[in-house]
């Protein structure tokens, strides 16, 4: 009898190595203000990492399209070329700002799933909401924010003035902040990086309940994919500035770009792999530690076919990875 049995488990310890050495190349670059040069660090790393990977994959959400990223552009095919055939979102460097300035908050993180189930969402913007696996069938982006919080608070048996919020400090989020504060909750405002809250707003430790408002679309789908592995929940809409936005939406089969994508749209399989480093301090990952000769990374790893979370820390010998682990000049 052939029993389906999803990717290889071993394969989620092959992802995190990739995540791992994008964090360990672009951790290096903390606070120096060089946010390309931080990207093109964790680019680097993580494509020399994924090439040693047994699996037949193709790059669905990447740096960008293939003449203005050299790797990991959309269509790029990653691994050694044997099955699996998987789509694979990255995210070598979640923050370039933040990894420039020194702040909280910076990821490395990929998404693997099975070929064809992952939304290949265009570089645009996207209105999102995500929540944990408590809060699941409570959420509606249709809905206003209070009455989301109102829903969130009772599926958490919590008030809403308990309630943590995550909002990306924009200026196109003024109506959403003074929503949330007019509701009572507590709202916590990052600078970037919003694919970290949403994963976090999954585990009930972390100090994050909810995050809500406007983001990168691809970002949408990596966070998608990692609340598909652990049960919870996120809903999208896609955001278009101008008509570029719209006819790209159309490219990829959305032509009506205000209608609500479901974890089913962003994420089709749960046979999906999602991993992710911490790169600088987060609320659910700790940044690279470097030790002169050794450094320490905090990773998650999640599988959707098994529902297995593992946080893995690891001590890496510097010397012996020298082609992605630079030291300071
Ligand atoms: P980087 O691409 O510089 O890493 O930025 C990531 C990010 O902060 C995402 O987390 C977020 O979804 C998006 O950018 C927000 O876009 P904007 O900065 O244009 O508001």
């Amino acid at each position: 009898m052939n029993v389906r049995r999803g990717m290889e488990r071993e394969l989620a310890l092959e992802f995190v190595r990739v995540t791992e050495a994008a964090a360990l190349a672009s951790g290096r670059l903390m606070g120096r203000g060089d946010k390309e040069g931080a990207d093109a660090a964790a680019v680097n790393a993580m494509r020399i990492v994924f090439d040693t990977v047994q699996i037949d994959g193709v790059v669905v959400i990447g740096e960008g399209e293939m003449d203005e990223a050299p790797m990991l552009y959309i269509g790029e095919r990653l691994g050694t070329g044997v099955p699996p055939l998987v789509d694979i979102a990255v995210d070598p460097l979640e923050g370039t700002n933040i990894v420039a300035k020194g702040l909280t908050g910076a990821i490395s993180t990929l998404a693997v799933a099975e070929r064809g189930c992952l939304l290949n969402a265009p570089d645009m913007y996207m209105d999102k909401i995500a929540v944990g696996p408590k809060a699941v069938g409570r959420i509606s982006l249709d809905l206003p924010p209070e009455e989301n919080l109102r829903e969130v608070a009772r599926a958490l048996d919590k008030d809403v003035a308990d309630l943590t919020v995550v909002i990306l400090d924009r200026p196109r989020h003024n109506d959403l902040i003074a929503a949330v504060r007019q509701a009572g909750a507590r709202i916590k405002l990052i600078t970037d990086g919003d694919v970290a809250p949403a994963v976090a707003a999954a585990f009930e430790d972390s100090g994050v309940d909810i995050m809500m408002g406007i983001g990168g679309a691809p970002e949408g789908v990596l966070a998608a994919a990692a609340l598909r592995c652990v049960g919870g929940e996120m809903q999208g809409r896609l955001w278009p500035e101008d008509d570029d936005d719209v006819a790209r939406a159309k490219k990829i089969g959305i032509t009506d770009v205000h209608r609500l994508l479901t974890m089913d749209d962003l994420v089709r399989s749960e046979d999906v792999i999602f991993a992710a480093s911490g790169i600088t301090d987060g609320d659910l990952l700790q940044g690279v530690r470097y030790m002169g000769h050794t450094a320490k990374t905090h990773s998650l790893v999640m599988r959707g076919y098994t529902g297995t979370i593992r946080f893995i820390e690891a001590i890496h010998r510097l010397d012996k990875k020298p082609h992605f682990v630079k030291r300071r000049v």
